[in-house]
């Protein structure tokens, strides 16, 4: 696959596409039917602007669409209300109006604030993601979840806002820091796990293109991931069925993240390591079939992901951390399970102690 794609999220009249190429951030094709003349506020951090932001500028430039800027520090530690209300100044100041346009022009910590700004402003202003992650160009830029960190938990206050439009451009993927771009490929794998298998034996024939980047590789492992993540967005926005199955791996990942203070893997590194336990768990509970976690653990050692885990964390305290999750009831934890790779289901209801009774101790330190 090469040149441009284009992948439809179908919400009605919230309908928008997902563009994606190498170079397509700077190609005013893309851009020349979907901005106006009333002004663009682009956010952006202080280690992404000075990479790209230039190619940004030069097409809102030829397309004579006056633009300012606010750049941010760069950090999860800065998703918050402090640096939502930086956005909501500039908008102020540049006196924004109705059809003023957002561009995030970033990751994922970025197209969350930027995000979360342009839904509250004015009660909602139009919002362009331009995702130069892989995490948020197959996941984080594509369905409209917004939202800053509170210092009890991330992404606790935020807003479902659909962006108007999403450009990902794969050349950006080439400055990013090599465990930034292998995290993200978690997130890929979790689409193949949950829904498509025949994507998951391409990821484990084609690692090494992967690996060394690829263009053609790329633009298909992008392309294919925000097909997916298009067709669970589109037939469940708000997350009141299928989209949870895109949590697969989050519970166990989140645990794992809480536990140790978020400071020794990266979301993707977490959720790639949530997904394998999921899957252990999974087979010892007869629910998913036989080989499944052996072919993850395959694919995730290709990828070179670390799958060890600290001594000091046991099934009990990552059970009780599972406890306290969004998705946890009095019932029982809610997860999410293959059946077999590209079949993921929700199950119901596991208990605290059943939990502890098949839980994959062999993936313990
Ligand atoms: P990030 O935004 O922090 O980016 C990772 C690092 O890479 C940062 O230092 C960033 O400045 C740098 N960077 C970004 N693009 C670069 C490039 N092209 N070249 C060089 N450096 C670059 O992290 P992320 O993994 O993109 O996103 C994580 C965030 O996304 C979390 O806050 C998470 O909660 C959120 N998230 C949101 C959704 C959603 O649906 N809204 C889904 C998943 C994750
Ligand atoms: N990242 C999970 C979702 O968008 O629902």
């Amino acid at each position: 696959m090469s040149g441009i794609d284009s992948v439809t999220i179908k919400l009605g009249t919230a309908s928008y596409p997902v563009i994606i190429g190498a170079g397509v951030l700077a190609d005013e094709r893309v851009w020349v039917s979907r901005l106006n003349a009333d002004g663009v506020l682009i956010v952006s951090n202080s280690t992404i602007a000075p990479l790209y932001l230039a190619r940004l500028q030069s097409v809102l430039e030829k397309l004579n669409i006056p633009h300012q800027l606010c750049i941010l520090p760069d950090g999860e530690q800065y998703k918050t209300l402090t640096t939502w209300q930086q956005i909501i100044d500039a908008l102020l100041n540049m006196r924004a109006n109705r059809k003023t346009t957002v561009i995030a022009l970033g990751g994922g910590v970025i197209g969350d604030i930027a995000g979360f700004a342009a839904a509250c402003y004015m009660r909602g202003i139009r919002v362009i993601q331009v995702p130069t992650t892989l995490l948020a160009q197959v996941d984080a830029a594509v369905g409209g979840k917004t939202g800053v960190n509170m210092p009890v938990g991330k992404n606790l206050v935020g807003a479902f806002h659909q962006p108007a439009l999403v450009v990902a451009d794969i050349d950006t993927l080439s400055s990013l820091p090599e465990r930034e771009f292998r995290a993200g490929i978690a997130e890929v794998i979790k689409y193949g796990l949950i829904m498509d298998a025949g994507f998951f034996d391409w990821l484990q024939n084609n690692t090494d293109a992967i690996l060394t980047k690829d263009a053609a590789a790329l633009h298909y492992m992008v392309a294919t991931s925000v097909a997916h993540k298009a067709s669970v967005v589109s037939a469940d926005a708000h997350e009141q069925g299928q989209r949870a199955l895109l949590n697969f791996g989050h519970t166990f990942g989140h645990a794992l993240e809480t536990l140790t203070n978020y400071s020794k893997w990266l979301h993707g590194e977490a959720v790639a390591i949530g997904m394998l336990l999921a899957c252990a768990y999974g087979e010892k509970t007869g629910r998913t079939a036989p080989e499944v976690t052996a072919k993850l653990n395959q694919l995730l050692g290709k990828i070179q992901f670390d799958i060890s885990i600290p001594e000091d964390i046991t099934a009990q305290n990552m059970i009780e951390t599972m406890r306290s999750d969004k998705k946890a009831s009095y019932a029982g934890l809610d997860l999410i399970l293959l059946e077999s790779i590209g079949a993921a289901v929700i199950s119901r209801g596991h208990r605290p102690e059943l939990l502890l009774k098949d839980f994959p101790m062999e993936y313990l330190g």
